[in-house]
Order: structure tokens, then sequence, then C-alpha cells
């Protein structure tokens, strides 16, 4: 893209564009766009950045020409937005600044939408209306919205939301458990077309870290442990999202979190000061490279650094966003990636997420100013800062002589020309009645809900108990989920194990709960459980035959479990009516998953291994590509 942009500058040189336009793959820049009475136009209608007979090469270097520096400083911030109430723009509330001021002052056109879509058209109304208010600035640039995973079960504003509204499927991990490239295609594919219809543009995903780390909290988004596996998915899920040509039908993709964020040192996450370290004793970084160097021959568009800052390597040990090694000598020279670079979230400015203090994750640079930091992360080679609103500091940076606005010209124009691809400019708005037609409809969200099935991993199913028989006279002592919907189905509950035949038990993989309205959400710690709930459940398993489902959000150690329940399911986000259909093979409902990482055989086994290498946990109980099936 260095190249690139170097040659296109050259307004004058028909063989410059004409090259420019056969290695990077736009129609082809005609030398007229050298001709005075284009660049003359001045009529808003037709400025030649408008004109979509124009090449888009040509339209970025028109509109770049027009823009102010702090126009452009605007472009380099991707950070968090909220619909306002009813579907209004946002006001500013006490932690955030209103949409008119990131829109209107800040010249801010990249945004990922925060919270669940609870209504469709709504959304679709805001979003219109948000682009309206941003074509009303001076240069009318349009907004680009991007989203993390809302198609599953997570809910958490730092790595998804639930689906609501959306097809619900099973978290990546589920994808990953049946093995699927085509099911992964499609279901990248609806997700396009879920997003697009109320104007996502931007998948702030896939997330290919390898889980080789256990206890990391962030494993259930990723697509497990297997660097092969991982990258033949990637593969299928990029071309859902971009189709079969990048261009005005495509989603972009933020694969993440390069270079591979699965080795946490203790399994801690670096969102948090004590997570801040990758380590890599097992002399293994090369490895978790794997799945991104598929990725960017699969046509990567953006890449984001993790947070985590590399100990132990040749590299720098500051965060992979402020490492020049990473971004530039890695990502870019050596592995050759051309697309957008965005920073994970906050590494500028101290802010507070969920009423807990939150630092910025400048890790292993902490002692420089706000301005240095950004500064820093320029130099690296990073396009643009996410999750902030700091376009002051790209102002000053130039307007002291520190950066070059050529160097910002750089990342203008890359995410100029993303927004060109997208067909922002030529068609910002979308149809909400169309939005609502489409988003949720029945066959979309049959085949979520036949992925959360299918995807059910057995481990365990002694004497064949499964699947149970629906007919049979028996009584159930379940835990987990709600009894009313066994009922429902004409089944007999009872409140003891003593009164019950068999338990139906769903659990939730062990964790060690954290203080922190933010952290206590990242499931970290332990992956066995305390001694107390151990022996509670001891009880159960003594007193009926029971079927455990443990939603394997992290590769959970139980060996106790698997040793004492008559079956058991690892799932990856699964309603109570999939479990159900699945315990009594509803409509043929199988499970057909099989484990995308091993289940270690204690933490003692965990804390000896090495965060970078994968299947190394001594004698695991389980092993990656277990996975039963009923008997016929
Ligand atoms: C949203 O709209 C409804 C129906 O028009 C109205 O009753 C309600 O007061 C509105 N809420 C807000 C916060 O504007
Ligand atoms: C909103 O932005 C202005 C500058 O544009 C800033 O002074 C103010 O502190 C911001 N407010 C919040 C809550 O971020
Ligand atoms: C072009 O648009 C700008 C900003 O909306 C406006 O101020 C200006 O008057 C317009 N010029 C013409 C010729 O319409
Ligand atoms: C991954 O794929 C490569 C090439 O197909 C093969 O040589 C290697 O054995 C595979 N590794 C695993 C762990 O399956
Ligand atoms: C990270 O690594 C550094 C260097 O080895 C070490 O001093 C520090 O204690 C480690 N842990 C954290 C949380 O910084
Ligand atoms: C269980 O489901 C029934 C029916 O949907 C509902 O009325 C009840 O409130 C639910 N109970 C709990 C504890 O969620
Ligand atoms: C026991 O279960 C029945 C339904 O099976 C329910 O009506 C009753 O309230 C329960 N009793 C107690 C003590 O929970
Ligand atoms: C043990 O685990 C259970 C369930 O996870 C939890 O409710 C309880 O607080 C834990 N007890 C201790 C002492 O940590
Ligand atoms: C089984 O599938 C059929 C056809 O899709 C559907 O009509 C029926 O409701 C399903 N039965 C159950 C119990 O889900």
């Amino acid at each position: 893209m260095v190249a690139f942009s170097q040659l296109s500058r050259r307004r004058d040189a028909f063989v410059g564009t004409f090259f420019a336009a056969i290695l990077f793959g736009s129609a082809t820049c005609l030398p007229e766009f050298g001709n005075p009475l284009i660049a003359r136009r001045t009529d808003n209608a037709t400025l030649p950045y408008r004109d979509a007979s124009l090449c888009i090469d040509d339209r970025v270097n028109d509109l770049v020409a027009r823009m102010t520096l702090a126009e452009k400083a605007g472009q380099l911030f991707h950070g968090g937005i909220q619909m306002g109430p009813n579907g209004t723009l946002a006001p500013a509330t006490p932690t955030a600044n209103s949409t008119e001021n990131v829109v209107g002052e800040k010249f801010m056109t990249h945004f990922n939408l925060v919270g669940e879509v609870e209504d469709v058209r709504m959304t679709a109304e805001w979003y219109n209306r948000l682009q309206r208010r941003a074509l009303q600035t001076r240069l009318g640039i349009p907004v680009t919205l991007s989203s993390d995973p809302r198609h599953a079960f997570t809910d958490n504003v730092g790595t998804g939301f639930s689906a609501n509204q959306f097809s619900q499927w099973p978290e990546s991990l589920g994808l990953a458990a049946l093995r699927d490239p085509e099911l992964v295609q499609k279901f990248a594919e609806i997700a396009r077309e879920e997003y697009m219809a109320i104007g996502i543009r931007s998948a702030l995903h896939p997330q290919i870290d390898l889980s080789t780390e256990p206890r990391w909290a962030r494993i259930a988004n990723t697509m497990g442990e297997d660097a092969n596996l991982t990258s033949q998915l990637v593969v299928a899920y990029l071309k859902g999202f971009h189709g079969e040509e990048f261009g005005p039908h495509s989603v972009t993709t933020v694969t993440k979190h390069f270079p591979g964020g699965g080795p946490m040192e203790n399994g801690e996450d670096s969102h948090f000061t004590y997570g801040k370290n990758q380590t890599y004793p097992g002399n293994n970084f090369e490895h978790h490279l794997i799945p991104f160097k598929a990725a960017i021959a699969a046509g990567a568009r953006q890449m984001m650094p993790y947070y985590s800052r590399p100990i132990g390597t040749e590299y720098d040990e500051v965060g992979f966003s402020f490492n020049k090694g990473i971004i530039t000598d890695l990502l870019r020279h050596e592995m050759g990636f051309e697309g957008i670079v965005c920073s994970d979230w906050g590494l500028i400015t101290d802010t507070f997420i969920i009423g807990q203090y939150m630092p910025a994750r400048a890790w292993g640079i902490e002692y420089l100013s706000e301005t240095q930091r950004a500064a820093q992360i320029l130099e690296a080679g990073v396009d643009q800062f996410g999750g902030e609103y700091r376009p002051e500091l790209i102002v000053e940076l130039v307007e002291t002589g520190v950066v070059s606005e050529d160097r910002i010209d750089v990342s203008v124009r890359r995410v100029l020309k993303e927004k060109f691809t997208l067909g922002l400019f030529d068609n910002p708005f979308v149809d909400a009645s169309a939005a609502e037609q489409l988003v949720g409809n029945a066959y979309f969200v049959r085949l979520g809900a036949e992925t959360q099935r299918k995807a059910y991993t057995l481990l365990k199913n002694a004497d064949d108990i499964l699947p149970l028989d629906p007919a049979a006279d028996v009584k159930y002592y379940v835990e987990g989920f709600n009894a009313t919907l066994l009922m429902s189905r004409g089944m007999r509950v009872v409140n003891s194990t003593e009164e019950a035949d068999i338990a139906l038990v769903r659990l939730q993989a062990p964790y060690e709960p954290r203080d922190g309205g933010f952290e206590a959400r990242y499931h970290a710690g332990s992956l066995e459980y305390n001694s107390t709930e151990k022996a509670r459940q001891a009880a159960i398993y003594s007193a009926v035959p029971t079927i455990v489902d443990m939603y394997l959000d992290r590769p959970a150690a139980i060996p106790e479990i698997a040793e004492s329940a008559a079956a058991l399911f690892g799932s990856y986000g699964s309603s109570t009516d999939a479990f159900l259909d699945v315990i009594f093979a509803v409509n043929e409902s199988q499970p057909m998953g099989k484990l995308p990482f091993d289940l270690p055989r204690s933490m003692a086994a965990v804390e000896a291994s090495a965060e970078d290498l994968p299947f190394d946990t001594e004698n695991p109980v389980f092993k990656f590509g277990d996975g039963l099936r009923y008997k016929e």
C-alpha cells in the first residue's frame, strides 16, 4: 500500500495510476483524472469523489486533497456508538460524547454499534439518521458502522452481544466443533445479510487466536486449539462475509488478534493490568501466525493487533499496536498484509467501562503521555485508533512536526478506499422495511437453531442412556434451566434427586468470579470446580443417573464428571430447547460436534503446560476431535 500511495499521488502520471489499478484490483483509473476540467468542478453533486463513474483511487485522491487536517484526523478514529432513545442520535452522557459531537465536531465516520439490536426497524432508521447527519458535514463522508459478534449467546460489551433479533447460532467454537467449512461460509453469508440490512458494514471478527492456554477468558469466540482447523475455517468465514468479490455487497472483516492472542501469561487477559504479558515458553511464536497467513492469503481486509506485549521474543516488550517490529516488519513486510490495521479499543485514554476504572492499555509504555502513545501507534504502522475519540492529538502531532501529514495521508487513504469500495458514498442508506423482513427470518433462524443442536459434542454416553425416550414414564430432576420448558413437553419434573429417575443438569464451565463491572464478565482462573461445588454435584451423580450439559466457553477440567455422570455433553452456546431436542433426539437431532480443544485433567496439568503450545497438558480427559454419536 505504501507503493500504491506513492504511485497514485503522482496525479500527472498515467503510468503510475495504471499500474496501481492493476496491482490493487480496482477499476482502471483513466488519464483524464489529471484533466483540470475535472479537478476544477465545484458543484457539490458532481465533485469527482462523489462521481461513481470515476475509479476509486481517483475518488480517494480527490477527496483527500480537499480535506483539512482535522477532517483527516477524524478518519483515524473508530469508537463505540449507541443508539439514542427511540432511534434518535444519542445525547451526551457522563462517559460518552453525543453523536452530534463525534460526527459534527470530531469528524469521525467509523463506529462500532454498542448494545443488542432489540428493534430492527428502529435500528435501521437510526442508522439512516446517523448517515444523514454525516452527509451534512462539510465533505459529507458517510459512516462505516461495525460490530462485535452478535449471532450467538455471549453478552459482554467488550467482546460481543447476544443475538436478540438476529438469527442465533452457537459461538464460533461451535462452528469449529462441526469441522464444516461450507457451514461456516453459510453462517457468514447469513450474518452478512443480517448485518447489511441494518447498515453494519464491518465485522470486528473473526477471532482466530489459537486456544493454546486453556485458562484464557476469550476462548469462546475463537475456533479452538488447532492451527490447521482454524486456518481452514477462517477462509470460509472471510468468503462468506466478503462474497465472491469484495465490494458494495460485502461486509468487511477485521481479523484478530494479531499475532495471535492465545499465549496469555498464566491465562490472564490483557484488557487488565495483571494480564498484559504474552509469553512463549515453548518457543512457538510462529505457530500462532499460521491462521493469519491463511487469512491474508484469503483476502483479509483489516487486522486488529491484541493488547498484550510479547515477553522474551525478538520483539520489543510493548503492546502489539505500539510495536513496529510486529506491525510494520512482520505483518506488513514479511507477511505482505496490505490492508487496514485497526488497534484494539482504548490504548491511549484512561476510561470507565461498566463502572470500572480501566487504565489505557498502553502496556510497556504506560509512562508515555497520551500524545506520545498516539505517535508511537502511528510509528508502528497502525492506521486506526480503536475505542478512542481524540483526533485533536493527531492534529497536535502534525502541527508540532512530530508526525508528517504524509504519514497521516497514508492511513486516511487506506480507510477511505475501504469506504468507497464498500459503496458507502454511492449508497449510504438502508431500507428499514426490508430490514424488518430479512433480519431474523424463519429460514435464518432455523439454520442457526439446527447448528446449535448439531454442534453438541457427546463425550460420554454410558449404557447408551441417550437419546432419552420422550414417551417413557420417568421423573426428572433438573438444574440449570427452566423446568417449565420440560413440563410443557409433557415430562414430569420433581424437586429432589431422591424422587427422580434421571437428572438433567446444565452447567457453566468452571471459573473464579472476579470483581468489577467489566472484569466480572471475563471467566478466568481455575478450570476446576472448587471442593464445595464438586461435593454438591457428586451428591447428584451418586443419587441418580445424570445427563450433564457443560457450556464450554473454556476447556473445563472435569474428570470427576466424566467419571460419575451417566452422560456428558460439551456445548458452545445453545438454547434450552436445543438441549432438550438433542437429549430426546427430537426430529432426529443428533450431537455431531467434535471437541475443538483438549479438556485438561487438572489445573496442575494446565499450570505445568506452556502457554504457547497446543495439546500439551498431561493426560487430558478428552482430546481434540473426541465426540460420540448416538447408537443407530
Ligand atoms: C418513545 O416513543 C414512544 C412512542 O412514541 C413514547 O411513548 C416514548 O415516550 C418515547 N420515549 C422517549 C424516551 O422518547
Ligand atoms: C466531549 O467532547 C469535548 C470536546 O469535543 C470534550 O471537551 C468533552 O470532555 C467530551 N465529553 C465527554 C463526556 O467525553
Ligand atoms: C456544498 O456543500 C457545502 C456543505 O454542505 C455547502 O456549504 C456549500 O454551500 C455547497 N456548495 C454548493 C455549490 O452547493
Ligand atoms: C496441518 O496441516 C499440515 C499440512 O497440511 C500437515 O503437514 C500437518 O501435519 C497438520 N497438522 C496437524 C496438527 O494436523
Ligand atoms: C510481565 O513480564 C515482566 C518481564 O518479564 C515481569 O517483570 C512482570 O512481572 C510480568 N507480569 C506483569 C503482570 O507485568
Ligand atoms: C420459566 O418459564 C416460564 C414459561 O416461559 C415463565 O413463566 C417463568 O417465569 C420462567 N421461570 C423462570 C425462573 O425463569
Ligand atoms: C415441587 O414440584 C412441584 C411441581 O413438580 C411444584 O408444584 C411444587 O411447588 C414443588 N415444591 C417445592 C417445595 O418446591
Ligand atoms: C465454590 O463454587 C461455587 C459454584 O461455582 C460458588 O458458588 C462458591 O462461592 C464457591 N465457594 C468458594 C469458597 O469459593
Ligand atoms: C419437527 O420438524 C418439523 C418440520 O420441520 C416441524 O414441523 C415440527 O414442529 C418439528 N417438531 C418438533 C417437536 O420440533
